[in-house]
């Protein structure tokens, strides 16, 4: 008993010596906020670690907020693979949520970077505007430190908000550690801080919005992809919803064309929507209920830019609150998405979605159809994502196509990465459709020939 007792106590001790040797040299979180999204990167000088792991805090409006999560270590990029913990008597009373990352093997000094990307971080004040109301602003809630489980030599809050019209910024219990330059905000340097250390409450960022907050309220995208055709044909379903100030009182067009005239719009109007699409896309369209939108403007990148860009101007104006219904399709040619490997299998690689950096999505969808026959080997997504399989069947398909659906809530353009599919298509499935349409058009062919016959003996 007594031996199990000292074992015990060995192991306690030495798991508490495990956990006091790290220690965060340094610590510097820079968030930089837009209208509706943030994207916040926390860089971790880590030194004394010895068992492997590390553990990162979340704050609970951080974890509502959350759309996009990656650890990774800041020489290599390497990802690193993490778990949720639940439960953590420390953190408890704050609801701080607790991540573990798994470090490569031997690494007592290291440097972590989090990169998280947040929804609709940002609250609309006033909540109401009339369409004479030129201005509005958002309010940003966050703390001024960032709070670990180690001891921290020096840290740092950085705030960047998309102006310099900021209207408040907290101040901190020492003001000499509250600097602004313009629209940034630097909290700190706090130097030695203890392990669990909570500010006891957040801080206010209130700053002028430049622009409408956008949110995608449906967001769905198919890539059907054929082999005969060489081509994969994107099309985007799309909600959008001007989520700021709703528009309080009548909308006067005739306001709006003096406003623009005179080029004094409200900020929380959206006249504009950029979107990029693949370099070297083709066939561009935009359509709405009532039919094409010709008032867009489309620049195709060439090879050597990475994108091309739609410049998408609904048919009204969205004012606060308004939604509009719109798609967007495109064309790319196979041989800048798919490569045939020596195996010969077929490994695709196509846009999660195409996401402007400033706009929230309450739910994506893209669904990914596959050649008729294409068996589906393996998916890679670079985050996670729920996957099923469905079968699409379209006009002169025989069996139907295997279709990978992906979908996830709350994404941004934090997941504009490409999801890869690996399949295999035999010979006779890829003749599959060519062969469907010649024995179409031979049936048509003799049908009419039978026909003209029949004709000639009456
Ligand atoms: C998406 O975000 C909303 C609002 O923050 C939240 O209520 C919901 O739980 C989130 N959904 C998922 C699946 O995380
Ligand atoms: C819509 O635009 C596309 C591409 O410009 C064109 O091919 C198509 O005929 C147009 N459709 C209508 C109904 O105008």
């Amino acid at each position: 008993m007594n031996n199990l007792l000292s074992v015990l106590g060995l192991i306690l001790f030495v798991n508490i010596s495990a956990l006091a040797a790290t220690v965060n040299d340094n610590i510097v979180k820079s968030t930089k906020l837009f209208h509706s999204t943030a994207h916040s990167t926390t860089t971790y000088h880590v030194s004394g670690v010895d068992d492997g792991t590390y553990d990162i805090l979340i704050s609970p409006n951080e974890f509502d907020q959350l759309s996009h999560l990656s650890v990774s270590l800041k020489e290599s990029g390497e990802q690193l693979p993490y778990t949720w913990l639940n439960g953590d008597s420390y953190v408890q009373p704050y609801n701080f949520k607790r991540l573990a990352v798994q470090l490569p093997p031997n690494t007592p000094q290291l440097t972590l970077v989090l990169s998280i990307s947040l929804n609709n971080p940002s609250t609309p004040l006033p909540s109401q505007l009339t369409q004479d109301d030129l201005a509005y602003s958002l309010s940003f809630k966050t703390y001024t430190h960032v709070v670990t489980p180690y001891h921290t030599n020096e840290m740092r809050v950085k705030v960047r908000a998309p102006t310099s019209k900021i209207h408040r910024y907290g101040m901190t219990h020492d003001d000499s550690k509250t600097t602004k330059n313009g629209g940034s905000m630097v909290y700190g340097p706090w130097m030695d801080v203890a392990p669990y250390s909570i500010p006891t409450d957040h801080i206010e960022i209130l700053y002028e919005a430049a622009g409408p907050r956008l949110k995608y309220e449906v967001s769905e995208r198919s890539a059907q992809v054929s082999h005969w055709g060489n081509v994969v044909s994107f099309r985007d379903d799309i909600v959008v919803r001007n989520n700021g100030p709703s528009l309080k009182g009548q909308f006067t067009r005739l306001t709006h064309q003096a406003q623009t005239f005179l080029n004094v719009l409200p900020t929380n109007i959206a006249t504009m929507l950029s979107v990029r699409l693949p370099a070297l896309s083709e066939e561009v369209f935009f359509v709405d209920q009532i039919g094409n939108v010709t008032t867009s403007h489309y620049k195709q990148g060439d090879g050597h830019s990475s994108h091309s860009l739609l410049q998408l101007k609904p048919r009204y104006p969205l004012m606060g609150g308004w939604k509009y219904s719109f798609s967007i399709g495109w064309e790319n040619s196979l041989r800048f998405a798919a490569k045939l490997a020596r195996d010969g299998t077929t490994r695709l690689s196509i846009p999660f979605s195409s996401t402007p950096e400033n706009v929230a999505v309450d739910r994506h969808t893209t669904r990914i159809i596959l050649p008729e026959g294409a068996q589906v080997h393996s998916v890679y997504v670079p985050f996670e994502v729920d996957v099923q399989y469905e079968t699409t069947t379209s006009y002169l398909d025989t069996i139907g196509r295997n279709t990978v659906v992906l979908s996830k809530h709350n994404t941004s353009d934090a997941h504009n990465g490409d999801v890869t599919i690996v399949y295999s298509l035999s010979l006779f499935n890829a003749l599959r459709k060519p062969l469907a349409v010649a024995a179409v058009a031979f049936a048509l062919f003799s049908a009419a020939t039978l026909l003209r016959r029949i004709n000639t003996r009456i």
